[in-house]
């Protein structure tokens, strides 16, 4: 029988916008989902831009201003790929025209924004997520199992890094296309709400809430030439962050991401220390998961080089056959999924609007504690 339609009008057509392209095109030669994702229409803001775009994909229409894609009556879901700065607007009326949405990390530039942007979906009643996709790489997934099995028992630490290096560069100019992420007016903060704010989601989800941190940052260039206006401006990002944080289950977090780590690219690490067993996992080997077992028989106890290809492990049996593993892109194929399972069973999927607000109150708390030199406590929603 065929599937019912469902129709994305995607917004913003660069990395992300490829990624979740990719994603939507994909998602049902490899999973049973329950609708047809059709590529109805894209929009940015130059039209040989996004004609050229859409050709490459396969979209069926283009649009110049979101707003007009938001009111099209032909669109269910608005996907916001565009930088944290239009989230809010966009989701706000996405909402309002009773959309489903689907909005890229960080949910907004800071958790005032977010909590706006949480009431209107729950207002609205309309199925929302956040693309927090780490969550959906199948290693990641199953290290939330192992803990769901209490296989690491009480936890006591959690540690993660996101280390790039890409604008070591004085000559770095910030703000326009492809540096809004060092522009603070657009992206509200560096590091922290783009890079830690993975780490942090992932984190609360494995190992449960944070509530309390104390945090360093620094701007090692504080001056650069901004690309809009021409002139050499303040830089209002945070280029590094540390900080060390409390959960909620008594566990301590240590957590630190710069993007002037020379030779790293994207280094997103975690490991996790238990009474009986750590966990830990590396993006560069996205699809291995290291665990330690101390209640191993002895003479063979040893971390454990765990290759999550086969067929039990989570989202696997989709893909190839055992030993034939997938990469980065397949945790959005994997998002796709599970929201279109869910929007057909009319549950929430995980993480929704108000889960990514955790996030943003967790970031807003570092920074505050970054400033202050002290302790914050986290607001628990
Ligand atoms: N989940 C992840 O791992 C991940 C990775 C990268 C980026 N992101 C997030 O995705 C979002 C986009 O990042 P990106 O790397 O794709 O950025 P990008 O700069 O590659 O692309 C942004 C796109 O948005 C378009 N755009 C900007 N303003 C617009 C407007 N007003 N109307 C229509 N189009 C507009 C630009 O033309 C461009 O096509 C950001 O919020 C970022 O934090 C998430």
């Amino acid at each position: 029988m065929a599937k019912k339609n469902w129709n994305v009008g995607v917004i913003g057509c660069g990395f992300m916008g490829r990624a979740h392209s990719n994603a939507y095109r994909k998602v049902a030669n490899f999973f049973d989902v329950p609708f047809q994702p059709v590529l109805k229409a894209v929009c940015a803001r130059t039209r040989a831009d996004v004609t050229a775009f859409a050709e490459r994909w396969g979209y069926e229409s283009v649009e110049t201003d979101w707003r007009r894609l938001v009111e099209r009556k032909d669109i269910d879901a608005i996907d916001i790929c565009t930088p944290n700065d239009t989230h809010k607007e966009i989701a706000l009326a996405a909402a309002a025209a009773g959309k489903a949405i689907l909005c890229e990390k960080p949910l907004a530039r800071d958790s005032k924004e977010g909590a706006e942007m949480v009431a209107a979906v729950e207002r609205a009643k309309v199925a929302n997520t956040v693309w927090y996709n780490y969550r959906r790489i199948p290693a990641v997934t199953l290290a939330r199992q192992l803990i769901e099995q209490g296989r690491l028992g009480r936890i006591f630490h959690y540690r993660a890094q996101f280390l790039q290096d890409w604008t070591i560069s004085a000559e770095l100019p910030q703000g326009g296309t492809g540096l809004w992420r060092l522009d603070k007016a657009v992206a509200g903060s560096g590091v922290t709400g783009d890079l830690l704010a993975h780490c942090i989601d992932t984190a609360i989800w494995l190992n449960g809430g944070i509530d309390s941190v104390t945090a360093m940052t620094e701007t090692f260039v504080k001056e650069r030439k901004h690309n809009l206006t021409g002139k050499v401006e303040k830089v209002g990002i945070d280029d590094a962050c540390a900080f060390l944080c409390r959960f909620g289950n008594g566990s301590l977090g240590l957590f630190e991401s710069t993007r002037y780590a020379r030779g790293h690219k994207a280094l997103y690490t975690f490991e996790i220390n238990g009474e009986h067993a750590s966990i830990r996992w590396d993006l560069h080997d996205l699809h291995r998961l290291e665990f330690f077992d101390h209640r191993d028989e002895g003479l063979t106890r040893g971390w454990r080089s765990i290759h999550v290809t086969d067929r039990e492990m989570p989202y696997m049996g989709r893909w190839w056959v055992p030993g034939l593993q997938i990469g980065y892109e397949h945790s959005f194929v994997h998002q796709v999924a599970d929201f279109l399972e869910g929007l057909a069973a009319g549950k929430p999927v995980a993480p929704t609007f108000a889960q990514a607000q955790l996030t943003q109150q967790v970031c807003d708390a570092v920074l505050q504690s970054a400033q202050n030199r002290q302790w914050v406590e986290v607001p628990q929603r």
